[in-house]
C-alpha cells in the first residue's frame, strides 16, 4: 500500500462498536499509531464485550472513554471530536450506521459524531443479509450523501458461516481512506510562513568560523510541516547537511547578517515567522583576508561583537504577522524563555531545553513548551522532530489563528 502521508502529529479517533470484528481494530489501532497519529479509542458498550478497553488502553496509551455519563472525563472526550483531524468507526455494525445515519445521540460515540466536523470513515462489518438490507442500504446511502466515507465491506467467510458481503475492509483500504481524507486538510492553506533554522557561521578567516550545534532538524520539519498543510514555506537556513525540502523555496545563508538580510526580505510579505535558527550572538569583529598563521604564538585573542537580534528586529517591524521564537535553554528554561517572549514581543515562544538527554540539537527527537504571551502554556512531552512540528503547528493555530471555542457542547 502507498502512503501518501504519515500521520504525524494527527490526532485520530476511533470508533469501535459491537461486531465480532472488533479484535482487527487492535490491529488498525497499531497501525494508525505506528504512523505517528495520536488514536483516542471510543467503545460502544457492546464493544467491550468483544474486546477489553484494556487492550486499547494500553495500545494507545490513553484511557479509552465507553459511557456518555461515567464520569466528567466522558464529557472531555467529546472535545476530541472537536480537535480530531478524523474519525474512524471501524468496525461499525448497522446499528451504529443507523444511528449515525438518524442523529440519534445515546450513547458516547453517536454524540461525538454530531459534534464532529472533520472527516469521518467508517467501515462496516456485519452479516451479508444484513448489510443489503434495505434499511441498511438506505442509512448507507444517507451517509454518503452527508459526505461520510463508508468503506465497502469485503466478501468472504462471515462468523455466521455465510461466505457473502460483509467482512470488516482490509486494514489497508481503511488506512487510504484515512490518508485520503487527510491529505484534503489543508488548514495552513493561505498562510506564508517564513521559517529559520540551522546555526549560523560567523568567520574568523578564509577557513575557520563560530558557530554552534544546530542540526536545522527542527526548523526544516517545521517547513515540512507547514507545506504539507497546505502554506505557502519560505526557508531560510543557515548551514545544513539537510536536503532542502521539496515545494519549499529555500534561501541558503551562511552568516548572522545574511539571515537578518533574507528574513528582512520576505518579512513583509509573510503572514507567520517562526524563527527556529540558532543564530550566532557574536561574531569575529574582524575577519582575516588570509588564512591566520599561528606563528608560534602561545595565545590568540579574538574580538567579538554582538549580531542583531533579527527577532526582536522583526517583530518591532511587523504589521500584522505572528511572530514565533524559540528559547534554547539549559537553565530555569521557563523563566528564561518567559523574558525572551516579552523582551522580544512574540506571540509564542518554544522553549526547548537543549540540555536533555534523547532531545536538543542534532537529536531526531525533541521535547518543548510552548508559551504565549496571554499567559497559555502547551507541554509537548519528547516525540520526533517531524511530528513535533505539526503539533507545534497545530498550537500555533489553537493559540494564535483560531482561539479555541469555550462554549459546552453538552447540555
Ligand atoms: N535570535 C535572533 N537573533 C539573534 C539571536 C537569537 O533572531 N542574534 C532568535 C533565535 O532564532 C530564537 C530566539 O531569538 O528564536 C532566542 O534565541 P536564543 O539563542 O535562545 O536566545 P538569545 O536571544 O540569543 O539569548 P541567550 O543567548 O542569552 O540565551
Amino acid at each position: 500500500m502507498q502512503s501518501p502521508i504519515n500521520l504525524w502529529g494527527k490526532r485520530l479517533v476511533l470508533g469501535v462498536t459491537g461486531s465480532i470484528a472488533a479484535y482487527k481494530a487492535v490491529g488498525l489501532l497499531r497501525v494508525l499509531a505506528r504512523e505517528g497519529a495520536a488514536v483516542s479509542v471510543i467503545m460502544t458498550q457492546a464493544a467491550t464485550k468483544f474486546v477489553t478497553p484494556l487492550t486499547f488502553e494500553v495500545l494507545s496509551g490513553r484511557r479509552v472513554a465507553t459511557d456518555l455519563f461515567e464520569s466528567h472525563e466522558e464529557m472531555a472526550h467529546l472535545a476530541l471530536s472537536e480537535q480530531a483531524h478524523a474519525i474512524i468507526v471501524a468496525p461499525a455494525t448497522a446499528n451504529f450506521m443507523a444511528k449515525a445515519a438518524l442523529g440519534l445521540a445515546g450513547d458516547l460515540l453517536s454524540t461525538m459524531l454530531l459534534n464532529a466536523r472533520c472527516p469521518v470513515i467508517v467501515a462496516p462489518a456485519m452479516d451479508g443479509d444484513m448489510w443489503t438490507h434495505p434499511t441498511v442500504v438506505q442509512h448507507v446511502q444517507a451517509l454518503r450523501a452527508r459526505g461520510v466515507v463508508v468503506l465497502d465491506p469485503e466478501v468472504g467467510p462471515l462468523a455466521s458461516g455465510q461466505i457473502a458481503q460483509g467482512r470488516l475492509p482490509a486494514e489497508s483500504r481503511i488506512l487510504d481512506a484515512v490518508h485520503a481524507s487527510l491529505i484534503s486538510q489543508r488548514d495552513w492553506q493561505g498562510q506564508r510562513v517564513l521559517v529559520s533554522a540551522g546555526p549560523t557561521q560567523e568567520p574568523i578567516d578564509p577557513v575557520r568560523f563560530i558557530s554552534n550545534r544546530s542540526s536545522g532538524k527542527m526548523g526544516y520539519a517545521i517547513a515540512e510541516a507547514a507545506r504539507d498543510r497546505g502554506a505557502e514555506v519560505i526557508l531560510v537556513t543557515g548551514p545544513s547537511a539537510l536536503t532542502p525540502p521539496p515545494r519549499v523555496t529555500t534561501v541558503p545563508v551562511n552568516t548572522a547578517s545574511e539571515m537578518s538580510d533574507a528574513l528582512n526580505r520576505h518579512f513583509p510579505t509573510a503572514t507567520i515567522l517562526i524563527m527556529a535558527a540558532a543564530v550566532a550572538d557574536f561574531r569575529p569583529k574582524m575577519t582575516a583576508g588570509q588564512k591566520l598563521k599561528k606563528q608560534g604564538k602561545p595565545e590568540l585573542v579574538l574580538e567579538l561583537e554582538a549580531t542583531p537580534d533579527i527577532l526582536a528586529m522583526l517583530s518591532a517591524r511587523r504589521t500584522s504577522q505572528i511572530v514565533i521564537g524559540f528559547a534554547a535553554e539549559t537553565e530555569q528554561v521557563l523563566s528564561h524563555a518567559k523574558d525572551k517572549l516579552r523582551g522580544k514581543g512574540l506571540d509564542l515562544i518554544i522553549a526547548n531545553d537543549v540540555s536533555r538527554a534523547g532531545g536538543g540539537f542534532g537529536s531526531d527527537d525533541n521535547a518543548v513548551v510552548i508559551l504565549s504571551a496571554s499567559g497559555e502554556q502547551k507541554v509537548l512531552g519528547l516525540m520526533p522532530k517531524r511530528r513535533l512540528a505539526d503539533e507545534i503547528l497545530t498550537a500555533v493555530q489553537e493559540l494564535c489563528l483560531f482561539p479555541p471555542r469555550r462554549e459546552s457542547f453538552v447540555e
